[in-house]
């Protein structure tokens, strides 16, 4: 039997944290193995909120690639490819724009949420606003079942179903219904104790230095209870603590009975959790290493991908066409691969 299709998309704003690689990247990498994957870059996506500054885009989807394939991520066993290169993703935006109620985008939360979440960037455009519809088509183009997102991306999905369910019902049945796969992880923790994100400005780069993130693991927020070493603490609602659970498990059990037991102080505790992750990182380090010496390596991966996206991009868009506009004839792009 066939491999069933995954399919998702990360946002180049900036270098990919430790957030990101539990969160997402770790299964990724895990469902290469499993199903038929598409992952790629969403550069027009992260243009709905930084239009006003394009000047680092380029360099920006280059970092998330080198990301990406230091984590793991393997071109031989998906199609990893950048949004811009496949044009076909526009035109499918835009011919769901025409049967895409207002009020189904201004009930998304994501909508009202972030633009209250993300300062200094207006947010009132139609592009913000039509967000949700280019991941509809990022989805239906390639006809996934599948969707690994985390909650927040929820109504998107739910969204994209209802896209394809008007298109099919309008038109002719095209699209099959995506379903989410909610990987269950623990929140990461950002350095203030909030939520690991890039606008909370408190992560931890994936490609962070060694001296970088024993430096901002010594400013981690820790139990605020424990003001002395003689004090006792309560690792459960220390963020350190959180990490040695994620990145150190082996090492948790220890920490936490030192904790409570006031055996261990905050310093050492996070002198050794900087060890942790900088062991943890370091096959993903080495392998940045490689990938930073041959920038062509890069892009010939992404217009490898591109190329492959391509071609049942182009399969989706007759039929399409064929359906919508009564242009061309009928095909279905998930028996041509
Ligand atoms: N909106 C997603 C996020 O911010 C990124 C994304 C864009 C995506 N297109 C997608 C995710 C398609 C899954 C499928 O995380
Ligand atoms: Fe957190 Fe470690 Fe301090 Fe306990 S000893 S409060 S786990 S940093």
């Amino acid at each position: 039997m066939a491999k069933k299709r995954v399919l998702s998309g990360i946002q180049p704003t900036g270098l990919l944290h430790l957030g990101n690689l539990i969160g997402a990247i770790e299964n990724w990498v895990k469902l290469q193995d499993q199903y038929e994957c598409f992952f790629f870059i969403a550069d027009w996506h992260a243009l709905t909120s930084t239009y006003d500054d394009t000047s680092k885009s380029k360099e920006d989807v280059k970092q998330v690639c080198i990301d990406l394939l230091s984590c793991g991520i393997d071109p031989k066993k998906c199609v990893l490819f950048k949004q811009s290169d496949i044009k076909e993703h526009a035109e499918l935006h835009l011919l769901f724009s025409m049967i895409t109620p207002l009020p189904w985008l201004e009930r998304v939360p994501t909508y009202k949420s972030k633009i209250d979440e993300i300062k200094g960037h207006d947010l009132g455009t139609y592009g913000f606003l039509g967000y949700p519809i280019l991941q509809a088509a990022d989805i239906l183009m390639y006809k996934a079942d599948f969707v690994p997102v985390g909650q927040d991306q929820l109504p998107h999905i739910e969204l994209t179903r209802e896209i394809a369910r008007r298109f099919n019902s309008l038109y002719v049945d095209v699209f099959p219904e995506p379903k989410e796969l909610l990987t269950k992880f623990p929140v990461l923790p950002g350095l203030d104790g909030r939520k690991m994100s890039k606008s909370s400005n408190n992560t931890i780069a994936i490609s962070d230095s060694p001296e970088v993130i024993a430096k901002k693991v010594l400013t981690m927020i820790t139990d605020p209870a424990r003001v002395k070493k003689t004090d006792k603490g309560h690792p459960g609602v220390c963020s350190v603590y959180k990490f040695y659970q994620v990145f150190g498990k082996d090492k948790a059990v220890v920490v936490a009975s030192e904790c409570r037991a006031a055996e261990c102080g905050c310093v050492a505790c996070k002198k050794e959790l900087a060890e942790v992750l900088i062991n943890y990182l370091k096959p993903i380090h080495a392998k940045r290493k490689e990938l930073e010496k041959d920038p062509g390596k890069i892009e010939q991966i992404l217009n490898e991908g591109a190329d492959k996206a391509e071609k049942i991009a182009k399969i989706t868009m007759r039929e399409v066409r064929g359906a919508m506009i009564q242009e061309g004839g009928s095909y279905d792009s998930r028996s041509c691969v």
